[in-house]
């Protein structure tokens, strides 16, 4: 094995994410010289780092050698500690009292997939679109005007999906604020600003307001998506009591978090290239593949991991039986073999076979959903643009499995609606 002179906490740990943002000259020194790479980080159990596009499109496309579980992501040995004495019987899921579909494995994962598919599919988001431009609008007429200071994380990006995935779930407005704070605190657990202390009680929280959420959707039905999931049946049987819940725990936090920061880092992108941006403002009609280059450039998903469930192999290494792989998207996403100069930002690039919404078996259930409200964000946005400028640098969020920026200080003059 290549002694390559790599610090492997760089590629896991949150603060090293929060002082140095995404560790791209680790990730692309790997995909030269030892694309799988065996990683040793202290207080992290080892894996594999996985940085190659093709590499990382294989294990994703064979569920049956690389499992999603037990090992979900990469949390320290005193975190995954912590979770095991608090959640006893969630031993054989990493600690964690989640089943989600990012957890299951086929054909347990297509069955409960199926449930929620028919939401996000192509047809239904057409007729979702008017409410997106709807919630757009109103975020960009407060911000109105000329010269206006703000940040664009908490006063735009933060809100923008999560309104959207709210009303998909069925989560009434007035809660909207409280699923933010408990996705911050799951997204930004080791954020020093976003986490809490006692974040083995986070997840108790969340069933909780979700658990109150089904009765009310079993007593009174509606057309969400809750409403589907409360009153749905696998098998003929009710969802068992930890699959619902995990369920509605996915959907809402996976729904607005990822988006949030596609949204932000975009912008920052969009801020660091002129041209692009006025290259937008001249065509909108490249909003579309500009959300894509977008999902690339930001890559919010980090990573998931898989675990072998056979001896194998992968890019010439030998894989036991029980060994983890971290497959790190944003690496994949800059893959010279796959992209032509994939250190541009390029809104009209095309093709662009990023794996930012991954691929496979648990190809991302809302990029459909996510692509929309880039696109219908980036047209209303450019039209009534006129001139933007960095307030300030942007504050990397310590994460390493979903992150970004946590604030985007920006000054803008927008035209009114
Ligand atoms: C830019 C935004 C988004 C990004 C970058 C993103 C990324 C991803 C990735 C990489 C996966 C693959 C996980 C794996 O292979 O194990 C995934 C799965 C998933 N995503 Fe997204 N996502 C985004 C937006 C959304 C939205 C808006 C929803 C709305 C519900 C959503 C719901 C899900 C669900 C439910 C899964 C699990 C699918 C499965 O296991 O079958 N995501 N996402």
């Amino acid at each position: 094995m290549p002694d390559l002179d790599i610090d492997p906490l760089d590629l896991v740990a949150p603060d090293r994410y929060a002082a140095n943002g995404f560790p791209h000259e680790s990730w692309t020194r790997l995909r030269a010289e030892d694309p799988v790479h065996w990683c040793e980080p202290e207080g992290y159990r080892p894996f594999w780092a996985i940085t190659r596009h093709a590499d990382v499109k294989a294990i994703s496309s064979q569920p049956e050698l690389f499992s999603s579980r037990p090992r979900l992501n990469l949390q320290t040995v005193a975190q995954e500690q912590t979770m095991l004495e608090t959640f006893p019987d969630a031993a054989d899921q990493g600690g964690m009292p989640l089943r989600m579909l990012v957890t299951m494995d086929p054909p347990e994962h297509r069955t409960y997939r199926n449930l929620a598919g028919p939401y996000f599919r192509p047809s239904v988001l057409k007729t979702l679109e008017d409410r997106v431009g709807e919630i757009t609008t109103l975020l960009l007429d407060r911000h109105a005007g000329t010269d206006v200071e703000f940040d664009f994380v908490t006063e735009i990006a933060s809100w923008h999906p999560l309104r959207m995935i709210c009303e998909i779930l069925g989560v009434a407005s007035k809660d909207e604020g409280l699923i933010l704070r408990l996705t911050n605190e799951l997204f930004g657990a080791d954020d020093p600003e976003l986490g809490r202390d006692d974040r083995e009680n986070l997840l108790p929280e969340m069933f909780n307001f979700f658990f109150n959420l089904v009765e009310e959707k079993r007593a009174q039905p509606g057309e969400d998506l809750a409403s589907v999931l409360a009153n749905g049946e696998v098998d003929g049987k009710p969802l068992p009591h930890i699959e619902l819940l995990s369920y509605f725990v996915l959907v809402a936090t996976a729904g607005h978090d990822t988006t949030r920061n596609a949204l932000t880092v975009g912008m920052h992108a969009l801020l660091d290239h002129p041209d692009q941006l006025a290259m937008l403002q001249a065509d909108p009609t490249l909003a579309k593949s500009a959300a894509d280059e977008i999902v690339r450039w930001a890559s919010p998903v980090i990573h998931f991991i898989r675990t072998a469930n056979v001896d194998t192999e992968i890019g010439g290494k030998a894989i036991k039986a029980g060994d983890n792989l971290c497959l790190f998207y944003p690496s994949a996403n800059r893959d010279e073999l796959v992209f032509e100069d994939p250190f541009a930002f390029r809104i009209d690039r095309d093709p662009n076979p990023h794996l930012g919404f991954g691929v496979g078996e648990h190809f991302c259930l809302g990029a459909a959903l996510a692509r929309m409200e880039l696109r219908v964000f980036l047209e209303q946005f450019v039209a009534r643009l006129d001139r933007i400028e960095a307030n300030g640098d942007p504050a990397n969020t310590a994460a390493s499995f979903v992150g970004g920026y946590k604030h985007l200080p920006i000054r803008w003059t927008l035209r009114p609606s």
